[in-house]
C-alpha cells in the first residue's frame, strides 16, 4: 500500500466534502450544488445537494463538442454476425429517437421503464433515452423467467416496458416475447405498452393489439426527433436493479443521479484508468450492475467508445474476446472470473494469437478468483490482473488497487485495499467490534456510504435501513454480508457470504428464492437449498426435498423423473441460472429444536467438509440423510 494510495484514502473519509467536491467536476452540472452531502437523516445520504444534472446529458451530449465523430457504441453480435459502431453523433441521434417514443408512449419524469432485452445496441438506446426524459430505468436480466419477471413488474409498476422478439445465445434464439406476455400474464400491475424492438429472430412472436408497439415503426415517426434532456435533482432516482437477498423476494437497489455519475467519473480514472478516446469492454450483460456501470454510462460519462458483445466467450473460438480487443484496440477489459475459468479450458494459443498491445490491464470482479485462474490469466495474457470487490448496491468498487494513483503489488486471491470513499472496518459477527489483523470479520462500511452507492429500497425506506444497518447492536454500519480479513500488509481477502445468497457463474442468486420455486412443485413439501462449490461456476445451487408422498419416489427411475420435473419448475419460474445441480430426495430435514433448517450444516456435509456444531439439532436422523444422499447411498 503506497503513500500516495493512503493519502488519497485518508483525505476522501477524512476531508470528505472537499474530496468529493473536487471529484464532481469531472461532470456536468446544469446548475450547481450547494451542500455536497445531506446527512441529516442516517444512513440516507443525499449527495450534492440542490445540483441539477443528467446522466444522458453527461454520457452522450456532452461530449458531441470534442467527439462527435468518435464511436461511442460497438456492438458485436457473434450470434448473428452483426457488427455495428455508433459514433456520439449517431448516438445521440438514436437515443432521441427512442426518447421521443417513450414520450409518445407517455412515459414522463419520475415513471417507470422495465427494460427486458438482449444485448443490442436497442437496449442501451432504451437505458439512456429513460435517464434523458428523467424517468426510472429497471432492467431485469435476460436470463430470468416469466415469474421473476413478474415480481419485478409489480414492485416497479413500469408505466411501458421494453421488450425484443428474442436473445441468441450459443446459436439458439431465447423467445424474450414469449416470456414477457408469461410475465404480464402472472402480474398485477402490468404496464399499458410493450415496445417490441423486432429482430426478425422469432418467426412466431405474438403480439396484442392494442399493447404491444414496435420500435422500427414508431422511430420511423420520430427520425429527426430532438429532445431535450430534463435535468434533475441530484438525487432523483436514475434507476432500479433488483437484487437477491436473504428473503425470497427481490430488493429493488435504487440509485440516484448525481452521486453516480461522480462516481463512476471517478472510478474510471482512479480505479480503471481509462482515459477519454479509448475503447473499454466489460463483458458482463445490462441486466447485471457491472453492465449499468461499466457497460453503459462509466465509459460513456468518460468519454471512452464502449464493447456491447452478444455471444459467449468462446464461439466462434476462445479467441473472440482478444479479437476484439486488437480489432478495437480496447484499453481496459473487465470480466469475471467464471468466464476466465471457461477460458482456461480451452486451448491457452487463442490467447497468444492476437495484438494485445492496447490492453492495460484487466479487472475482475463478482465472485473469488481463485489463484490458478489468476496465474493462468496474468501469465497468458502477460498484463496486469486486478481483483477488485464489490456489489449492486454500491454500484462500484468496494476493495481495489488504484492504478490510476498508484500502482501497488497485488496478491493473489485479493482484492487490494478499500476504495475512497468507504470507511471500512470488519467487525466481529458477534460483539460488532473490529478485529486484528488475520481475524476473520464482517466486511461493514462506517456511514454515509459514499456517492454511487444505493440510496434505498425502492418504495421500503424501512426494508433499506432493516437490511443493511442493524446487523451490529448499538452501531448503525452498513453490512456486505461478505466475510472478509485483513492481512499484516492491509490487504483484504473475501472469504464467502454470511448470507443465503450464493454465487452461479457470477449470477447473484438467494437461495430462499430456489427454494420458493421448488416449493412450487405440487410433490414437494418442504426443500433447502444451499450452495456447493462447482470448479468451472463457483458455485452451484443443490437442494434437498423432502415430498409429500414417498410412495411416488419409490424407484430410482420414479426420483429421476420427480428431480428433472423440479428442475422444470425453477427453469420455468426463475430461469435456468437458477436451476439445482442436483435434487435430492430425502424424508426429514436437518432442524434445531426450534425448527430452523440447518443450512450451514447442510452444506458443509455437501462440500464434503465437517458439519460443525450439530448441538442444537432436533434429530440425527435428517443430517445422516444428508449425507447418505449426498454419498449416493
Ligand atoms: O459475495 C460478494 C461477491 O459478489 C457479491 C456481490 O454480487 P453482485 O451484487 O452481483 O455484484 C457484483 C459486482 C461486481 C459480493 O457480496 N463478490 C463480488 N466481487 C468479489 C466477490 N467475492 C470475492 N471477490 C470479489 N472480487
Amino acid at each position: 500500500m503506497g503513500t500516495k494510495y493512503q493519502e488519497f484514502h485518508r483525505r476522501s473519509i477524512e476531508d470528505r466534502d472537499g474530496f468529493w467536491r473536487e471529484q464532481a467536476a469531472l461532470v456536468d452540472w446544469h446548475k450547481p450544488f450547494g451542500q455536497v452531502l445531506d446527512y441529516a437523516k442516517p444512513p440516507f445520504a443525499k449527495w450534492f445537494v440542490g445540483g441539477e444534472i443528467n446522466l444522458c446529458h453527461n454520457a452522450v451530449d456532452r461530449h458531441l463538442k470534442d467527439r462527435a465523430g468518435q464511436p461511442a457504441l460497438i456492438y458485436i453480435s457473434t450470434e448473428t454476425g452483426e457488427e455495428k459502431t455508433y459514433t456520439y453523433t449517431e448516438l445521440h441521434a438514436e437515443v432521441q429517437r427512442m426518447a421521443a417514443v417513450l414520450q409518445s408512449l407517455g412515459v414522463g419524469r419520475g415513471d417507470r421503464v422495465l427494460i427486458y432485452m438482449p444485448m443490442i445496441a436497442e437496449a442501451l438506446f432504451a437505458m439512456l433515452a429513460t435517464v434523458r426524459i428523467g424517468a426510472i430505468h429497471s432492467v431485469v436480466f435476460g436470463g430470468f423467467a416469466a415469474s421473476s419477471l413478474a415480481t419485478r413488474i409489480d414492485d416497479a409498476q413500469p408505466k411501458v416496458m421494453v421488450t425484443a422478439d428474442a436473445g441468441m445465445r450459443a446459436g439458439r434464439a431465447v423467445p424474450y416475447k414469449h416470456l414477457v406476455d408469461e410475465s404480464l400474464r402472472l402480474a398485477a400491475t402490468p404496464p399499458q405498452k410493450v415496445l417490441i424492438v423486432n429482430r426478425g429472430l422469432d418467426k412466431d412472436m405474438p403480439r396484442v393489439a392494442g399493447r404491444d408497439v414496435d420500435y422500427a415503426e414508431l422511430r420511423a415517426q420520430h427520425l429527426d426527433a430532438q429532445v431535450p434532456c430534463t435535468f434533475v435533482e441530484s438525487s432523483h432516482p436514475s434507476y432500479i436493479l433488483y437484487t437477491s437477498g436473504t428473503t425470497g423476494k427481490p430488493k429493488g437497489v435504487q440509485r440516484d443521479t448525481g452521486g453516480y455519475a461522480v462516481a463512476l467519473a471517478a472510478s474510471m480514472r482512479h480505479v480503471y484508468q481509462a482515459n477519454p478516446g479509448e475503447t473499454y469492454f466489460a463483458t458482463s450483460d445490462i441486466g447485471w450492475v457491472v453492465g449499468h456501470s461499466y457497460i453503459v454510462y462509466g465509459p460513456l460519462i468518460n468519454g471512452m467508445a464502449t464493447v456491447v458483445y452478444e455471444g459467449t466467450p468462446i464461439r466462434p473460438d476462445a479467441g473472440i474476446w482478444w479479437k476484439i480487443v486488437q480489432d478495437h484496440k480496447v484499453s481496459v477489459v473487465f470480466s469475471a472470473p467464471t468466464a476466465i475459468r471457461v477460458l482456461k479450458k480451452q486451448d491457452p494459443a487463442f490467447l497468444k494469437k492476437y495484438d494485445l498491445s492496447s490492453l492495460r490491464h484487466l479487472f475482475l470482479a463478482g465472485e473469488p478468483l481463485d489463484e490458478p485462474t489468476a496465474k493462468w490469466i496474468a501469465e497468458a495474457l502477460g498484463k496486469p490482473i486486478y481483483d477488485h470487490y464489490w456489489q449492486t448496491e454500491t454500484g462500484w468498487a468496494l476493495l481495489t488497487g488504484l492504478p490510476g494513483i498508484e500502482p501497488h503489488p497485488t496478491k493473489f486471491g485479493s482484492p487490494s485495499f478499500p476504495a475512497y470513499g468507504y470507511d471500512v472496518r470488519l467487525l466481529h459477527e458477534g460483539t460488532g467490534q473490529e478485529v486484528g489483523a488475520d481475524e476473520k470479520g464482517v466486511v461493514a462500511v462506517v456511514p454515509p456510504l459514499p456517492p454511487g452507492c444505493m440510496t434505498t429500497v425502492w418504495g421500503q425506506d424501512e426494508r433499506f435501513v432493516q437490511t443493511y444497518f442493524t446487523s451490529f447492536p448499538g452501531q448503525q454500519v452498513y453490512t456486505t454480508f461478505d466475510w472478509g480479513i485483513r492481512d499484516q500488509d492491509g490487504y483484504y481477502f473475501i472469504l464467502g457470504r454470511t448470507d443465503d445468497v450464493i454465487n452461479v457463474a457470477g449470477h447473484r442468486l438467494g437461495t430462499r428464492e430456489i427454494e420458493e420455486a421448488i416449493s412450487a412443485h405440487a410433490a414437494i413439501a418442504e426443500v433447502a437449498v444451499v450452495g456447493v462449490a462447482d470448479q468451472l461456476k463457483g458455485q452451484m445451487p443443490m437442494a434437498f426435498a423432502v415430498v409429500k408422498d414417498p410412495a411416488k419416489i419409490a424407484t430410482p427411475e420414479q426420483r429421476a423423473a420427480l428431480e428433472k420435473e423440479v428442475m422444470g419448475t425453477v427453469d420455468g419460474l426463475l430461469g435456468p441460472i437458477a436451476r439445482p445441480k442436483n435434487v435430492h430426495f430425502i424424508n426429514q430435514l436437518p432442524k434445531t429444536r426450534s425448527g430452523k433448517v440447518l443450512r450451514r450444516s447442510i452444506q458443509a456435509i455437501a462440500e464434503g467438509r465437517d458439519p460443525g456444531d450439530l448441538t442444537t439439532l432436533d434429530d440425527p436422523v435428517g443430517i445422516q440423510m444428508v449425507k447418505d444422499a449426498v454419498s449416493g447411498k
